[in-house]
């Protein structure tokens, strides 16, 4: 073990922390095929010391088919050969520790890829064997098994049953699985499977990782008892139970699982930690927060939130409070790589039916760039003064608007192949980072990117970016600087302004920030102006915009 680095500290250095979300495939390409890797984020590690986050999320970097981005993982305890080796991982969890910059990976216990050698081997073993019982397999109904065992559908559409063929060559049972049919569930009520996920999290924490994002986390546990299967879309939220029993998701008994977690983490000094990606309802979302539990809980009301200063103060203080309620701090989110990024969603009207409007092009209503760029300045603002950890994705530090221009071939989601005409496709927020304004792949590889970068892409380029004192970029790290300087204990006090569509409070320390969700400028409370994310206007703070005062 001593071979690796660590970076100790203390045991709560998550709760305000930046964590900065990579998504490896397209963060930087350092070999040139077109699909970026761990080299490629160690000669980063400059650049994110420069941004001044304290953390990274690594999305899935292990071995996949790719059939969902690496959320199809084949094997929990190695590296993607496409994407690097285990000693390269290790070179960069030294890089980022030595700039002092810690380490998330994802987890995804839900599923795993199908070509996982469990998921092989109970293709091969008979039903009803102990490799079988490690996933989710049932047989048909009719005659000849030929109906699926239930009307249950996937998140990605159409139905969440695949038929195998057995050894011998006969249409065979049928396996469960939640999202495509290249992520089989796993059984959690198996307890190899229990015993194996303890096993990666020691594997990855004593290589130096300091915490874990966990996929899916409210799924692990399903009704599944005395031959009961659930007979429902999985994907409509509005359909799960709150109080714990439902069949798919949330259940009580999920808790058990990340208790003993738990105790794993609490054998690290610092001990690890995760944060919950558990889609359930607001209430019951902190409890994977607790401290004998995962530590923290996404909380990502933002992403839907409608730009209303009284929306966000509702929201904002609802979850500082049920965050503390449970120990924890909560987490504020504009973006990730599931989600339309929130520069072009802030220029599109409240409201809107994403995934209808995407699907039926993109272009009606049209996305208004300079509305949007400003608001995602300013909630960006916003947000870093809030307590709680801020979690930013890839780009955003940019300003990158969505890409919607990619051809429908050129796709690679499944939500977009498995359920056509109706879901949006994840691509458009995974295209490769423009490093350079011009250039192969603008700097991002000299080999090409794996889904195709708009002409536009060079004017949002780092290179470009870096010689403007106005830029995204820029405010991105004069904010996070003078974060780091400003941020106190995890008090918060609301101050009314005249105007009611503006947003003010202040920290313990007397540091002030102000949003204008208006369209008219107002005026700043007294103070000097630290920082602001659009110029003021006769020393008022514009519409859409947020300044920080002390
Ligand atoms: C991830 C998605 C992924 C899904 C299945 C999530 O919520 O964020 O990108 O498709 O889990 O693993």
């Amino acid at each position: 073990m001593s071979e690796f680095t660590f970076l100790k500290g203390p045991k709560d250095w998550w709760r305000q922390a930046v964590v900065y979300q990579i998504y490896p495939r397209s963060f930087s390409d350092a070999n040139g095929d077109g699909i970026g890797d761990l080299n490629g984020i160690i000669s980063k590690v400059p650049y994110l010391q420069q941004l001044g986050v304290d953390a990274v999320w690594l999305s899935p970097f292990y071995p996949s088919a790719l059939a969902d981005g690496g959320y199809d993982v084949d094997d929990y305890r190695d590296v993607d050969p496409k994407i690097g080796t285990l000693a390269e991982f290790d070179k960069m969890v030294d890089a980022l520790h030595k700039a002092g910059i810690r380490l998330f990976v994802d987890i995804v216990p839900n599923h795993s890829g199908s070509g996982h050698e469990w998921f092989q081997a109970a293709l091969k073993a008979a039903p009803g064997s102990p490799e079988r019982d490690r996933y989710i397999f049932r047989d048909g109904k009719g005659e000849n098994g030929e109906i699926r065992p239930s009307e249950l559908s996937s998140h990605f559409g159409p139905t969440a049953w695949t038929r195998i063929t057995e050894p011998k060559g006969e249409p065979g049972q049928w396996y469960m699985h939640l999202f495509a049919s290249e992520q089989p569930d796993f059984n959690w009520d198996n307890p190899e499977v229990r015993e194996d996920f303890l096993k990666t999290l020691r594997f990855w924490s004593d290589r130096g990782v300091d915490g874990y994002r966990v996929d899916v986390a409210h799924a692990l546990v399903k009704n599944l008892a005395n031959g009961h299967l659930p007979e429902r879309q999985s994907y409509d939220l509005s359909l799960v139970k709150h109080d714990g029993t439902d069949d798919l998701f949330d259940r009580d008994e999920v808790h058990d699982i990340y208790r003993s977690w738990r105790q794993v983490f609490n054998e690290y000094d610092p001990p690890r930690v995760a944060v919950a990606e558990a889609w359930v309802h607001p209430e019951r979302r902190h409890p994977y927060a607790s401290e004998d539990n995962l530590g923290q809980s996404f909380n990502f009301d933002l992403l839907g939130e409608h730009w209303k200063a009284g929306r966000f103060k509702k929201t904002i203080s609802f979850n500082l409070a049920s965050a503390a309620k449970w120990g924890s701090s909560t987490t504020w989110v504009l973006s990730n790589h599931d989600v339309i990024r929130h520069a072009t969603r802030y220029g599109l009207p409240d409201g809107l039916n994403l995934d209808k409007w995407f699907v039926e092009g993109g272009v009606n209503p049209p996305v208004n760039n300079k509305q949007g760029l400003d608001r995602a300045r300013a909630a960006t603002m916003l947000i870093l003064a809030l307590p709680g950890s801020t979690y930013l994705y890839q780009g955003e530090e940019l300003g990158l608007q969505e890409v919607l221009e990619i051809p429908h071939d050129q796709m690679q989601d499944p939500q977009w192949f498995r359920n056509p005409g109706k879901s949006r496709s994840r691509d458009g927020c995974r295209v490769p980072l423009p490093w350079t304004s011009t250039g192969t792949s603008f700097g991002f590889g000299p080999g090409g990117s794996h889904l195709p970068q708009p002409s536009w892409f060079g004017d949002y380029s780092v290179e470009k970016q870096d010689r403007d004192e106005a830029s995204t970029l820029n405010l991105y790290r004069l904010a996070l600087a003078l974060r780091s300087q400003l941020i106190s204990d995890e008090s918060i006090q609301w101050h009314r302004h005249l105007n009611s569509k503006v947003l003010h409070f202040s920290r313990a320390n007397g540091w002030q920030s102000v949003t204008n969700f208006g369209t008219k400028p107002v005026k700043l409370p007294a103070g000097k102006v630290l920082l602001t994310s659009q110029p003021l206007v006769d020393g008022k703070l514009p519409a859409n915009a947020t300044a920080w005062v002390k």
